[in-house]
């Protein structure tokens, strides 16, 4: 029973960042993903942060929206239907293979942006890191970047999944944002916020 048995779309780089995410973060800091689809990298954040015995809050917002074709394909249809609807189907896989994780994370159900609304409202609502992976055309990572940047603490990490030829949107949003100034590491991005 492991985060490794959800299904999804997790690689080296991903886990790389996030075990420095959590290898920086402080007691009490907020780690954000944006993009949960199944729960395999949420799960995998929350075990980090658990075996590195650190007290931190992990937040998980996806809209799980559901379409006529599941998140990710036909392959996933017999989850679907088991569980009832996409959502619930992410509940199922953490709850399922990774129960200490769930227990650990809290799920929005609404989209990015909705999200970092209800953050910018809450003062004390301020994330060490935000790792976006969720829509993945240029409009939507462009609004994610927009709304999440200036959300995050100064020194915590803004980071995100897929910045690679087959999403070429990734790259030219984080790009135009960020003036240039980002790491690309692999199939990710990455920039600390500085002062
Ligand atoms: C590539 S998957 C995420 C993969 C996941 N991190 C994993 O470990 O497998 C993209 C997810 O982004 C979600 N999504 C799409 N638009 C979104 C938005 N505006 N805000 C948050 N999540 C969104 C989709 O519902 C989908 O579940």
């Amino acid at each position: 029973m492991s985060w490794k048995d959800i299904r999804g779309w997790t690689d080296g780089h991903l886990e790389a960042i996030y075990a420095q995410a959590v290898a920086d973060a402080e007691q009490g800091d907020i780690l954000v993903e944006i993009g949960v689809a199944y729960g395999r990298s949420l799960a995998l954040l929350a075990r980090l942060a658990l075996d590195a015995r650190k007290r931190v809050r992990i937040i998980g917002v996806d809209p799980w929206a559901d379409c006529d074709v599941p998140y990710g394909g036909e392959e996933h249809r017999e989850l679907h239907t088991k569980a009832g609807s996409y959502y619930e189907a992410c509940v199922l896989e953490m709850m399922t293979h990774a129960p200490e994780e769930y227990a650990n994370v809290t799920l929005l159900r609404m989209g990015s942006v909705t999200a970092a609304q209800k953050f910018e409202r809450s003062p004390g609502m301020r994330p060490a890191f935000v790792f976006i992976d969720g829509d993945h055309s240029y409009e939507s990572v462009l609004s994610d970047v927009v709304a999440w940047a200036p959300l995050t603490k100064t020194g915590g990490v803004i980071a995100g999944h897929d910045c690679t030829p087959s999403y070429p949107g990734v790259e030219r949003a984080v790009r135009e944002y960020f003036n240039g100034d980002f790491e690309h590491l692999g199939s990710c991005w990455k920039r600390r916020m500085r002062p």
